[in-house]
């Protein structure tokens, strides 16, 4: 009972995104639906998300860690239900380079190993960030012993090592993560640590360096509150402004990353995320939905229970009004969730009190939310507009 309300919220929110028509890809689904509900049952009820999404070209994926997957049940659910992988840590600079010129690929390796086992994407995370930096680069850069100009040819290598070492393997790679501020009006942080000890030709040089390593890869920008959780749209506005520069100077930026990181208790607009997404592919961008996840008020850290009934609906819904906005514009072409178990998820460990933000819960069963995205897909399918083909499959 309480899984039919869930989708039948769904099934009416989605009417908006069906409003193009059907196309050649549904008709199969069409009919057998019409098939099974006369049997009482609906065949995409257990379609994996993964396999709803193909239907349009979209790719479903989620953040790992290595830990994770380790555990048959989990490992079997994340390469059943999603088409790509994000590693959550592992391929970040503190992991891959701990000692200077020492380097540690097994946590990538791990993870690049599970995808291709699974038929699965990868989506590189991330190579400049000022968080998850190693020890040695950091300490250098503060005693004085790394210069800026050292710093930035350490930066090089650093791409054209990792890059390279996965060229060919990484469908779209977060070059450069998080620069910009939250005020209004936005622009590059001048705090940030990238842009006080090397200078902000760091950007444009970061996505030149990760092209020439691997020209087939899509690059990307990819920050948090530039997809409607912002009232001013000023975050929004500032990254707009910067990638349309950075297209108009020759920078090879493929596409913007929008993380998604929601919480219930603030407001948020779906229609301006849509509005958000397509005004960044009229730069020629594509759009993926990096991050993905909705957090609420719970009892524990261990159980996550909501405090507040109505976060019971509001988790799910904003899920699928994220979900929408990105079905809704061809030119995003993948969405993610940041961990899929609220057990794995980062949240209770940073926001004091909060949680419940997967799509499954603490015992891998899943939550309304995941019924709400898998309806979602399944209805997407007889209209949402496709997603062109942008990789190129592995040999
Ligand atoms: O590996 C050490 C371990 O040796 C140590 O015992 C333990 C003690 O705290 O820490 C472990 O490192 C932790 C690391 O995750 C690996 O688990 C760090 O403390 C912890 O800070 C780190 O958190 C990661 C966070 O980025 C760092 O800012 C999260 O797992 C990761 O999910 C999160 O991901 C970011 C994205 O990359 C960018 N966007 C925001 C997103 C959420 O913060």
């Amino acid at each position: 009972m309480r899984r039919r309300s869930v989708l039948a919220a769904g099934a009416a929110g989605a009417a908006a995104l069906l409003a193009g028509g059907t196309s050649a890809e549904a008709a199969p689904l069409a009919k057998t639906a019409a098939q099974a509900a006369s049997a009482g049952d609906a065949p995409w009820t257990s379609a994996s998300l993964r396999d709803l999404a193909a239907r349009i070209g979209l790719r479903v994926g989620s953040a790992l860690i290595p830990q994770d997957i380790e555990t048959p049940s989990y490992a079997a659910i994340a390469g059943s239900q999603f088409s790509v992988v994000t590693p959550g840590n592992a391929m970040k600079w503190q992991i891959v380079e701990p000692a200077r010129g020492s380097y540690d690929w097994s946590q990538a390796d791990q993870l690049v190993s599970f995808a291709h086992a699974n038929n699965q994407l990868i989506r590189g995370h991330t190579l400049i960030w000022h968080n998850q930096l190693p020890a040695w680069l950091t300490a250098g850069v503060a005693n004085g012993t790394i210069t800026s100009a050292q710093l930035m040819e350490l930066a090089h290598q650093h791409i054209t090592t990792e890059v390279t070492r996965y060229r060919g393997k990484i469908w779209q790679w977060d070059v450069c993560n998080e620069f910009f501020t939250d005020a209004n009006p936005s622009g590059i942080d001048q705090a940030n640590w990238w842009i006080v000890n090397a200078g902000p030709d760091i950007i444009p040089n970061a996505f030149t360096w990760a092209h020439e390593a691997d020209p087939n890869a899509l690059l990307f920008y990819n920050d948090y509150n530039i997809g409607g959780e912002d009232g001013s749209n000023a975050k929004f506005t500032a990254v707009y402004t910067y990638l349309r520069q950075l297209r108009s100077q020759g920078v090879p930026v493929h596409g913007v990353g929008i993380q998604g990181h929601l919480d219930t208790q603030y407001g948020w607009s779906p229609a301006r995320l849509r509005q958000d997404i397509e005004q960044y592919a009229g730069l020629g961008l594509k759009v993926a939905i990096t991050e993905a996840d909705v957090r609420t008020f719970v009892n524990n850290a261990t159980d996550q229970v909501p405090t507040d009934s109505l976060s019971q609906f509001a988790q799910p819904f904003e899920y699928s009004e994220m979900l929408k906005a990105a079905l809704a514009v061809p030119e995003c072409i993948s969405f993610t969730v940041w961990g899929f178990t609220d057990s794995d998820s980062w949240v209770p460990g940073v926001f004091a009190g909060e949680g419940y933000a997967g799509i499954y819960d603490v015992n891998q069963q899943p939550k309304a939310a995941y019924y709400a995205l898998q309806s979602d897909l399944a209805l997407a399918a007889h209209g949402a507009p496709r997603r062109v083909r942008t990789y190129t499959p592995r040999s």
